[in-house]
Formats: structure tokens, sequence, C-alpha cells
């Protein structure tokens, strides 16, 4: 965080004349079960920014009285908003992969299509063939495009390299972007995504891999801070709970905190596994149980949905949302932008899917899309609400009414997006 006088003195900017605000103020932590249904929505009231902060929430005559030099943003009778936290994408690819759409169409399921050295390894092949700058290059656009849809967050995992080099060059490219641009991103080593393909014939490709993992890229990731957290695709077929267990515990050692993808097409225990692991969060979970309901609900590990996965694989089934919160847990949301399930880059469909495919409430779908997103980050102290001392993460959306967003769903309605007090949309 900057240093206060630098806030203090520097020059104000209002936001100001909105229709409606929606702050989601409130505890600077993840908001579980009864309380998503509060996201403080209120008339008549503005945001002043001073460099990277919110300086104050208050009506727009009181802001003006307290701030008569400032600069103004007329939010022409939209919403006033925070930023989404997007906290899971594989937003680092080569290819698009369409043949796989009709694959599944015609019953050959996803985890048969990597099986015969398709879905990810297809991903992996492509981008080693890639260079740093084409990875850049083609990455600029599709971050720019989230944040066209207003989410000044985005967690971005590695995770198509599949090799030390392949993994440690995809993170520096994610290292890269975050200097460059206004959004702050959040970096992610997602090396246990997959067994690399050339090591499937190995007597001991899968042992060497977790190991190489835990033993050489995770401190290397590490030392040269290039990733907040280690995420392992944990589910029958992949890797299993003792694999899962090992590598998150190796995570720790190195100093990285852990996220996982669980439970997404088979219950496999791994959200159960994640509460007892404190992980930060478990993502998909289309396929939980009720113990695994039961384990979320009384740990502080966050439920990320991921409904347009669930949508574009046409497997008819989504998360059970309702449960998890009703049982207590914190739910957020997220695009899982990638190339084999979810080539989404519009985070409103998100929040319209979990009205009407996971069936939370407006409110409950804007606290999922920024307090908890935020904290599947570990940013609740951050990000995701309009409050004094938060950072100024701020969106404005042509619509006068915060249900109207996920209502008037595939349009672009987002007019604004600031990321750390800079405009991220228009502006890239
Ligand atoms: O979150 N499930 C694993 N990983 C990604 C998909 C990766 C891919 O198919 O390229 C996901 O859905
Ligand atoms: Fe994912």
């Amino acid at each position: 965080m900057r240093n206060t006088t630098d806030v203090v003195n520097a020059p104000p900017t209002l936001f100001v004349n909105a229709a409606q605000t929606i702050t989601c103020a409130g505890p600077a932590r993840a908001r579980r079960g009864g309380e998503m249904r509060d996201a403080d929505v209120r008339a008549g009231v503005g945001v002043a920014v001073q460099g990277d902060r919110i300086t104050a929430v208050d009506t727009d005559d009181a802001l003006r009285q307290r701030f008569p030099e400032a600069s103004e943003i007329d939010c022409d009778r939209g919403l006033l908003a925070p930023g989404f936290v997007d906290s899971h994408t594989h937003a680092i690819f080569g290819k698009a992969r369409y043949e796989e759409q009709e694959l599944r169409a015609t019953g050959v399921p996803y985890l048969e299509i990597a099986r015969r050295g398709g879905g990810i390894h297809s991903s992996v092949r492509d981008l080693r063939a890639r260079s740093d700058a084409e990875l850049f290059a083609l990455a600029v656009p599709r971050l720019a495009r989230l944040a066209a849809g207003g989410v000044t967050t985005v967690e971005i995992k590695s995770g198509y390299g599949l090799s030390y080099a392949d993994e440690l060059r995809t993170l520096r490219v994610i290292a890269r972007l975050s200097d460059a641009l206004p959004q702050r991103i959040v970096a992610t080593c997602l090396a246990a995504h997959e067994i690399p393909f050339e090591r499937r014939e190995l007597a001991d490709g899968r042992t060497s891999w977790i190991r190489e993992i835990i033993d050489t890229l995770y401190p290397a990731v590490a030392d040269e801070q290039l990733a907040t957290f280690a995420d392992v695709f944990c589910e029958p077929g992949v890797f299993t709970l003792a694999e899962t267990r090992e590598l998150v515990n190796g995570a720790a050692r190195a100093g990285l905190k852990a996220k996982l993808h669980a439970d997404e097409l088979h219950d496999g225990g791994g959200a159960a596994l994640g509460a007892s692991l404190r992980v930060m969060s478990v993502d998909h979970l289309a396929a939980i149980s009720p113990v695994g309901i039961a384990a979320l609900a009384a740990s502080d590990t966050v439920a990320t949905l991921l409904p347009a996965t669930m949508l574009f694989l046409g497997t008819g089934r989504q998360a059970p949302a309702r449960a998890l919160i009703d049982a207590g847990a914190a739910v957020a949301l997220a695009t899982d932008f990638n190339p084999g399930t979810s080539p989404l880059q519009s985070y409103p469909l998100v929040m319209t899917l979990a009205i009407s495919e996971l069936r939370m409430s407006a409110a409950e779908a804007w606290i999922a899309a920024t307090v908890n997103g935020a904290a599947a980050l570990d940013l609740a102290g951050e990000t995701g609400q309009l409050a004094v001392g938060f950072s100024a993460d701020i969106a404005v959306h042509s619509v006068d009414d915060f249900r109207a967003l996920p209502y008037w769903f595939g349009e672009r309605l987002c007019r604004v997006a600031w990321a750390r007090g800079n405009a991220c949309h228009p502006g890239l």
C-alpha cells in the first residue's frame, strides 16, 4: 500500500451521479452463507479516489463539499460498483481448441480427449512451440476484454508448459503482463495440471514429475517471486488425493499458498481434502459430495464456482451453489477462461449463469464476484469493496440497477473500469 501522506496529497477524483451504488462493503474477509445476501445497495452515493486508494464513500454533495478541487467522472445515472475479481483463469495459451467442442458433442468425454493426447496436452504442445513475445502479445487483448467487462483483478495460472523451463517461462510472461497492464494480476503455478504426455509411458513418469515440481520448480518459482499460489488438478484420473496432499505440502514448504481444482467431473474427495489442508480456495465442485459441502462450510476455504465451464462442456450439470451457501460456505465465481473448457472473456455472463443456473440471488452473485473473489486470492483486505482504504478498483456500468447487469445478458455494459487508481477500460 502507498504511504498515507502520498494518498492524502494526491489530487482527488470523484465518481458521481450514479443512479445506484453497490458497495459490497462490510467485513474484510470472505462472506459466508446468509452474509452473502447483503451487498449494500445505495442511492445518491459516490466515491472519492486519491492515488490508488478509495478515500471517501459518501453522498455526491458531501464529496463535492469535502473535495472542492476534485475532478469528476460522471457515472451518467449508471451503476457504480467494485471491479470484479476473476480469481481463476488460464489466460496464457496459444491456439483455440475448436475441434474438442464438436468431439464432446458427439459423446467423447473431456477426460477421454486428454487420454488420447488432446485437451490440455494439445495446448501444451502448442505453447511450447511459441515464443514468450507471442504468448505476451496473445494475452494482452484477452485481458483487455476481461477489463472491458469490469474485471480489475485477474488471477492467471500457468499449466500449459508442463516442463520446468516452460512453466517458469509462462510465469515470467505473467509477471511481464502484471508490470505492463493496469489490472492487478495474481499468478498461480499450475504445474500439477497433468502428467506431461512424454512422461506417460515411463515407469517413474508420474513420480518424477511430482518430485521435480516439489523439489525444483516450486522453490525456483518462490525464489523468483513468480507466483503467489500453487494449484493442483485433483480429480480421479489426474492427480490423486495422496499426490495432491504431497504437492500442497511441498508448495507450503517453498512458501506458496495453495488452491485446488477439485471435484469437477467426479467426486474424488478433493474439496474435503482442500478444506483439511486449509487451502485458500477449491474450485469447480460440480461433483462435490454432501461430505465435501459440510467440510467447506466448516472451513475458511472459499468454494469457487465456474458455471461457464459446465455450460461449455455440455454436462447438463452445475455445482450445488444453493446447498453450499445454505450450509454456510463462502462462494466465489470466476470465468475459468481457458481454450478447452471455458473460452469466455465476459465476466458479467458468469453472473447471469450464477443466477439462472446456480440459483443464487443477484446480491449473492455480486458478493461472490467481488469480496469472495478477493478472499479466494487472499486479497479481502485490499479489493472487492467500495470502502475507505480499499484499492481504487471501480467499475461503472450503463444500467440503473445492480440486478440489470446479469439480466441483460450478452450485452457490453461496462463503461469505465479503474484498477489501483488507473483506467483499465477504456484505455488499454
Ligand atoms: O479448469 N480442469 C482442468 N483445467 C481447466 C481446463 C484446461 C483445459 O482443458 O485446457 C479447467 O477447466
Ligand atoms: Fe481451471
